[in-house]
């Protein structure tokens, strides 16, 4: 039998998503929103791309929770992207209602699934799914860390002039201003990156990594990115749904791995078909621990004001 994936939210992020999981061709996928006829309207244009790009995949538009029972893997990506006045406690107080309520219903239909979380605060938001859901971590699993370090690796690949796939990296902690990109780890085909790139110019990369988000919301003028964010959430479901057991960076609820305890932190993890099977524990520096610990305390921040 095929899978079954929904994507909530059929804005930017989640229609490109589902667009980009149809031509996968290994699942069927539901996308829910709660605009009327919207999801329906671009779902059956995804079903008409199907014979021209030569995938079956059923995609399916809808605004009743009932046609997502029972799926495998439920995108959460509903929610307002921060508007300029908002602060992040604006945010998250907006989200907040949205995020709990979609959780609700998505563990009412299918108790099952694997919920991967990408409406922002993300960090924030994850950690509230989990409580909303009641699942076990395992099953729940914030997008931003294989986002961010896809920014690092496509800097840094045109700053040495290398293909992005030679280049590996990590970025860890939350998805925010205190993102930690470890440019100690960051190699390009086995080689550090600080044989090749000045010190100075690895600074300036890593502080574009930090602002990778608001620099596309200022060039787009309104909304956020969503062709990387949904290529990111790919690789995920990838990893899960293939059961490929892949190592990234993801948001998930650690239980005294890095020292942190029950909080959502951006950290290696693999992904298989129980969704996440491992957490990758690191060796960091002094200086780099502190840098997590800062970004652990913004999260911390962020989730004191959910009062959850
Ligand atoms: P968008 O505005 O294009 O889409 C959001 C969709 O959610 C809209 O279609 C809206 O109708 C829907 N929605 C609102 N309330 C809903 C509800 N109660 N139930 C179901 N659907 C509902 O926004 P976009 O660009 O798709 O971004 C979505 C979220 O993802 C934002 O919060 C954004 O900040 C976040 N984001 C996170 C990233 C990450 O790395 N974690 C990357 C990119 C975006
Ligand atoms: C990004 O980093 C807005 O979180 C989103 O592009």
């Amino acid at each position: 039998m095929r899978s079954k994936i929904t994507v909530v939210g059929a804005g930017f992020v989640g229609s490109t998503l589902v667009q980009r999981l149809a031509e996968r061709d290994y699942a069927d996928v539901v996308m829910y929103d709660i605009v009327p006829n919207m999801p329906q309207g671009k779902a059956l244009d995804m079903l008409q791309a199907g014979p021209v790009l030569g995938y079956d995949s059923l995609i399916t538009g809808t605004n009743d929770y009932a046609d997502t029972a029972n799926s495998d893997v439920v995108v959460i990506t509903s929610g307002f992207p921060r508007k300029p006045g908002m602060t992040r406690d604006d945010l998250v107080k907006k989200n907040q209602e949205i995020v709990a309520q979609v959780t609700e219903q998505i563990a009412k239909y299918s108790p099952h699934c694997i919920i991967i979380v990408v409406t922002n605060p993300l960090d924030a938001m994850a950690q509230l799914a989990l409580h909303v859901s009641g699942f076990p971590r395992e099953r729940v699993i914030g997008m931003a860390g294989v986002l961010d370090t896809a920014r690092f690796r496509t800097f840094i690949a045109q700053e040495v002039g290398a293909s992005v796939r030679d280049v590996q990296a990590y970025v860890l902690g939350g998805h925010g201003d205190t993102m930690v990109p470890l440019s100690r780890m960051c190699t390009v085909a086995g080689v550090p990156i600080a044989a090749l790139i000045s010190a100075e110019r690895i600074e300036q990369i890593v502080q574009r990594t930090r602002d990778g988000g608001a620099e596309i919301v200022k060039l787009l003028g309104t909304g956020s990115a969503y062709f990387a964010p949904s290529a990111s959430v790919l690789q995920m479901i990838d990893s899960i749904l293939l059961d490929k057991k892949m190592i990234m960076p993801c948001t998930v609820y650690l239980q005294g791995e890095y020292g942190v305890n029950h909080l959502f932190v951006g950290v290696p993890a693999q992904l298989g078909a129980k969704g996440l099977e491992r957490v990758i524990e690191i060796e960091l520096s002094h200086e780099e621990r502190a840098l997590l610990q800062k970004s652990v305390n913004a999260i911390q921040e962020l989730v004191t004001v959910m009062g959850i």
